[in-house]
């Protein structure tokens, strides 16, 4: 019977006038039964089962450039691994898509294998020297379709540069603006613009803010994860009273997901249900190859394209693309202030 089914699975694999879907349950039917009282075997054929329901999808592009500020002031949530991984992932299902870091840290430059030495034209000379955008944009090794605006340490003086100029909170929009109609004007419009912040409610992460329309918030499913979102929320409502009418929080993706514990399990519950609408379905597990991936200038979509890590981006990536460029509050709303949830109880 299973050797029927592998036959079967064989031939659908390899027959390219099946239809894909077609192919994908072929392939999906041959895959073994488990039982919930084995869990490893379970998990595989979860992932395996992902794996033929993801890998080689085509997502749809958005009517217009869809550009998300990545943002949380809390260090070390997974801004920039959802940043690159969201991004890799949007690529490779055949969107043309621009990293924006707009970290002094870089550490999305790096992950995404782009030169971000001293003296590597950056988002700095865009900020601070009203530079254009093109010339700085590098298009990631590994990955056709996904090009970076890295960051190099002169960022790192750009906060306090920044306070005694003109027009200081809108700089990085005026820029990107021009460079995403010029590109849109030659044909070669861009799909995803994301940006990833640092951990802080600076004057870089207002420029960010300022230049997008969406924000995305990463939540670790830690312990003290919900403190201080009601002044993320704040900040974004602010910006979008003074500065960006159009930004509105439209995503919430939880990250670091351990199955293991109880309390990942209750934060996870009460940012659903505090923000039912924004948060993804998909969550990231945490994952030894997520964290390893940028040791090796790569997301985990190249460095383990059949890793959990790997899939679970893979899968957010289609849940925001599926989401559309309609925005969930058309009439620009953001969440309400206030609605921070309350502080996780210890286990
Ligand atoms: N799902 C995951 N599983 C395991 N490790 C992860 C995962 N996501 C992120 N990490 C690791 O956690 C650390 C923090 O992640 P990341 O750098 O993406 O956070 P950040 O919010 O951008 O941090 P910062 O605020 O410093 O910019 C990194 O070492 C990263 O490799
Ligand atoms: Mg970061």
């Amino acid at each position: 019977m299973l050797a029927a089914q592998q036959r079967t699975a064989v031939t659908a694999e390899r027959n390219i006038d099946v239809p894909d879907d077609d192919r994908r349950t072929v392939l999906a039917e041959a895959l073994p039964e488990a039982s919930d009282d084995t869990p490893l075997m379970a998990e595989l054929r979860l992932d395996a089962q992902r794996r033929i329901e993801l890998r080689g999808r085509r997502f749809a592009p958005p009517p217009q450039t869809r550009v998300i500020t990545v943002a949380n002031q809390k260090g070390g949530v997974g801004k920039t691994t959802t940043t690159v991984n969201l991004a890799a992932a949007l690529a490779q299902a055949g969107l043309k898509v621009l990293v924006i870091d707009n970290d002094p840290q870089g550490n999305a430059s790096t992950a995404l294998g782009v030169d971000h030495r001293a003296g590597t034209k950056s988002v700095y000379e865009v900020l601070i020297d009203g530079d254009p955008v093109e010339p700085a944009v590098q298009e990631c090794p590994d990955i056709p379709g996904l090009f970076c605006l890295p960051a190099t340490i002169d960022l790192s003086g750009a906060e306090i540069e920044l306070v005694s100029m003109v027009a200081r909170e809108s700089r990085l929009r005026r820029a990107v603006d021009e460079y995403l109609a010029q590109q849109e004007a030659a044909g070669a419009r861009f799909d995803y613009v994301l940006v990833d912040c640092p951990p802080s409610l600076g004057l870089l992460t207002v420029n960010a803010f300022v230049v997008g329309r969406e924000v995305l918030i990463p939540i670790q499913c830690e312990y003290y994860a919900l403190e201080g979102l009601s002044q993320l929320l704040k900040t974004v409502t602010l910006i979008q009273a003074h500065l960006n009418r159009d930004l509105h929080v439209s995503t919430i993706l939880l990250t670091m997901y351990d199955t293991r514990t109880n309390l990942a399990r209750q934060v996870a519950d009460e940012v659903r249900e505090h923000f039912p609408d924004k948060t993804l379905a998909t969550t990231i597990p945490r994952s030894v190859r997520i964290s390893e991936a940028p040791s090796y200038g790569q997301t985990v979509l190249t460095y383990d394209a059949g890793s959990s890590g790997a899939l679970a981006y893979l899968e957010a990536a289609r849940e925001l693309a599926e989401r559309g460029a309609a925005p969930t509050q058309p009439d620009g709303q953001t969440i309400t202030e206030g609605t921070e949830p309350s502080r996780q109880e210890d286990q």
